[in-house]
Order: structure tokens, then C-alpha cells, then sequence
């Protein structure tokens, strides 16, 4: 069941409870989480790729609210964090240490450390350089640090060059062909543990085809690894994993889970998948109000209460959500389409044309779904405007999980402190 649906009464619901119930309640505007489409979307996908026995880590940067989080975790679903922050909200939520995998290519020293302490189940080296400071950490504090080198495998994922990340000349991963010396080389050093390798090739990937390049190629390292006499006993497949909109079918998970069993599913290593937007993507919306109407070229233009600071995506990638009303639809007037825009002073600030929303007011609440993954996570509060409360339904219930902000909030933090000497002490 999809988790936001018109009902009878002409509403639009998340869950059992209408959304223009929840917008009068916290105000606008909000971000929507399904409890149900969470669980729905791990149950699935955990189902689909059970044969291979591939576990499941959220990638926190998609959805960072701890309460979502913690959803997650109860269902045994492990982290894939980016920071020292992520880390903090995956314990947080409950998620066990060994459920843990730190991926990013500028991790700190000090988040090093902080990882290591912790006990995560694995870091994700993405540089020999990096490699180096882990053994000196791991040397510092005595722990033996649990490796695996994060491949550059020279594959073009095909989808937004924004959110490509594995082809030569990305920032991410070492190149294929110098893993054999450094995972060799670090091997022998008794501070670490190589445990295996990793990749992950960029995101919103439909075409699936990506997928078995990369894999294949990993599979044919882990081969020549073997045969050089190193141990490789884990995969890290990545994420990346695409969702379906209005006009975009969505991915065969069937699919997904043979090239995984064809690819890598012979070769004994423990494997997991690390998606983001997939788990969270499709059960979670932006609500926002229609401020004002205005004459538009070819479209009327309405000014709604959201903007480019509270997602992103549009503005960033060019990405169009699926919008709907959250009463029901009016009868569409001379025009078909309609324009959202933000009210920040910035001409990207622009959510393009949408049609079949009928005649929209002032007043009105437009839904942007699909929203849950990216959207209140890539957030900010340009313009000096409020970050949004965060809202879960679970089914006739909900609650908010983050308050909105108040310009108290950000002018506490600009409280200054005492000047300093400029010279060196
Ligand atoms: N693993 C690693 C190492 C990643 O860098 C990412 C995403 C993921 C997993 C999860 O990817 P997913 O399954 O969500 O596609 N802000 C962009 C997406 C950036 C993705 C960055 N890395 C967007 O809004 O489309």
C-alpha cells in the first residue's frame, strides 16, 4: 500500500491521518515521515535479497532524525554513517557498534579515534593517505582497526553527474588497479584487520545495469586478492539504489538481487548493501501552504511557504518531487500547469511546473512526496528562516520528532565571545 492516498472524502492521507490535519496542528511548513512505509521499504528489500544473505545499512546522511534512526534499528537494520555526528545519532537510535560502517573521504582524526573506541563493525578507507592515520590511531589507542579499501572501479552509474561517484575521475575510492599493493601492503601490518573491500557508484540508479559492472569488477579483485594468499571476507555493494515517481518506473528488486547473487554471491564473503534514499525516499513529504498567486508566462505562479533551504533537491539537481494537493483537487481553470516557487531571494528558488493539481489558491496546502530521503537532511536556514519540524505518522497517530527552530535558536549561537590577540601567544 502506498503510503500517502486520497481518500473518499477527497483528503489526502498519510497513513490513516490526513495531512491537512497535521499542517493545522504543527503549521506549515513540514516534513512528513511514514512509520509503516519505513518498515514496508526494509521488509522488502530486506525479502528480495535474502537468498544472498546481504544485511541492510541505512545510509544516515539520506534521513539523519534519530527517531527515524531508531525505527531502523529496531528492525536490525545496521548504519552506514559519514561523520562524527552520524555516529553520536546511530548509538543514539540504539544501533549495536558492530552494525556500524564508516564510509567519507575526509574522515578526521579525531572521528577515527572516536570509531575505533566505539567499536564499529568497519571503517571504509578511501585514500592510502587515510590508511596511514588509521594505523596511527589504531597504533595510539591500541585497537586493532577492521579495514575495508573503498574501490574506485571506473563505472559510470548513469545517472545525475552530481551523484556519480565512481567513475576515474571522482574524488571517492582508490583506483582498481592500485588496491592489489595497498591491501597487500596493509595485510602485513599487525594494527589492522583487512576485512574487504567496498564501493559505491552514485545514487537514484534505475537502470541497473551499473550495478553489475561494478560488482563484477570487485568480484574479479577479490579473485586476484585470493590468489595473491590475502584474505577477503567481506563486500560492501553500496548504495545508490533508485526509486520510481509518477513518470519513472521504479527498480526491479528481483532484478537488483540476481545481478548481487550473480556477481558476488558465489564467492563466500559476508555482504551488505547500504541504501539511503531507498529505505527512506518514498515515505516522507515536504507540506507546504500557497502564500499568494501571482500572473506567470504560460503558468500561474504560486508563492508557496517552502523554499530551496528546505529541500534542496530541485534547486541542486534540477529533481521534480511528485506534488499533490492535500484536499482535493479543484477543476483546473484556462492554465494546466501551475509554478511553485519559494519565497527566498534567489531565482533557483523555483520548483518548476507541475500539472493535474486543478485550480490552486491561496491557502492551500501542496505536497511534495517522494521528499523523505535528502530533503530535511540537506536542510539549511538561508534566508535566516526556521528548519522545519520533522512529523511521523504511525498509521492513526503522529508526533514531531524535531521541533522547529526559532531565530532565538540561531541568534544564541551568535552570542559573541571574547576578543582574542591577534599575534601567537
Ligand atoms: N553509501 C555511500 C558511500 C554514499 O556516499 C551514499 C550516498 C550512499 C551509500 C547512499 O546512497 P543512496 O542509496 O541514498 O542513493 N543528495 C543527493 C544524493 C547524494 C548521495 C550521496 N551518497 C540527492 O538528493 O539526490
Amino acid at each position: 500500500a502506498r503510503w500517502l492516498s486520497r481518500r473518499s472524502d477527497g483528503r489526502l492521507y498519510a497513513e490513516a491521518v490526513p495531512l491537512s490535519r497535521i499542517a493545522r496542528a504543527v503549521g506549515t511548513p513540514f516534513y512528513c515521515y511514514s512509520a509503516g512505509a519505513l518498515r514496508q521499504n526494509y521488509a522488502a528489500l530486506k525479502a528480495a535479497i535474502a537468498a544472498s544473505d546481504v544485511s541492510i545499512c541505512f545510509a544516515v546522511k539520506a534521513s539523519s532524525n534519530v527517531n527515524v534512526l531508531a525505527e531502523l534499528a529496531r528492525l536490525g537494520c545496521g548504519m552506514d554513517i559519514v561523520s562524527g555526528g552520524e555516529m553520536a545519532r546511530a548509538l543514539a537510535a540504539g544501533t549495536p557498534p558492530e552494525r556500524i560502517i564508516f564510509s567519507g573521504v575526509g574522515k578526521t582524526r579525531s572521528e577515527i579515534r572516536a570509531a575505533l573506541e566505539a567499536g564499529l563493525h568497519q571503517l571504509n578507507v578511501e585514500s592510502a593517505a587515510e590508511l596511514e592515520v588509521v594505523a596511527s590511531v589504531a597504533r595510539e589507542t591500541g585497537i586493532r582497526a577492521p579495514i575495508a579499501l573503498r574501490v574506485n572501479p571506473d563505472v559510470d552509474a548513469r545517472t545525475h553527474a552530481k551523484i556519480t561517484t565512481a567513475k576515474k575521475d571522482s574524488k571517492f575510492g582508490i583506483a582498481i588497479e592500485e588496491i592489489p599493493a595497498i591491501y597487500a601492503a596493509a595485510s602485513a601490518r599487525a594494527e589492522l584487520k583487512m576485512v574487504g573491500l567496498a564501493v559505491h557508484i552514485g545514487s537514484q540508479i534505475l537502470d541497473l545495469s551499473p550495478f553489475r559492472d561494478a560488482w563484477a569488477a570487485l568480484a574479479d579483485l577479490v579473485r586476484r586478492l585470493r590468489a595473491a594468499g590475502l584474505g577477503v571476507d567481506r563486500l560492501d555493494l553500496g548504495g545508490g539504489l533508485g526509486i520510481g515517481d509518477d513518470r519513472h518506473a521504479g527498480p526491479d528488486l528481483a532484478e537488483y538481487a540476481s545481478i548481487i547473487a550473480e556477481t558476488v554471491g558465489d564467492l563466500g564473503c559476508a555482504l551488505n548493501v547500504e541504501p539511503g534514499r531507498w529505505l527512506a525516499g518514498r515515505g516522507g513529504a515536504l507540506v507546504s501552504e500557497v502564500l499568494y498567486l501571482k500572473e506567470g508566462d504560460g503558468a500561474p505562479i504560486a508563492v508557496i511557504d517552502a523554499a530551496m533551504n528546505d529541500l534542496m533537491r530541485p534547486a541542486l539537481y534540477g529533481a521534480q518531487h511528485p506534488v499533490l494537493t492535500a484536499e482535493a483537487p479543484r477543476p483546473a481553470g484556462k492554465d494546466a500547469a501551475c509554478r511553485l516557487v519559494g519565497p527566498v531571494c534567489e531565482s533557483s528558488d523555483d520548483f518548476g511546473k507541475y500539472e493535474g493539481l486543478g485550480t490552486i489558491l491561496a491557502g492551500d496546502f501542496v505536497v511534495f512526496d517522494n521528499a523523505g530521503a535528502y530533503g530535511a537532511a540537506m536542510s539549511s536556514t538561508y534566508n535566516s528562516r526556521d528548519l522545519v519540524p520533522e512529523v511521523l505518522v504511525d498509521d492513526g497517530q503522529f508526533r514531531i520528532i524535531r521541533r522547529r527552530t526559532n531565530i532565538s535558536d540561531a541568534l544564541k549561537l551568535e552570542e559573541p565571545e571574547s576578543w582574542l590577540a591577534g599575534d601567537d601567544p
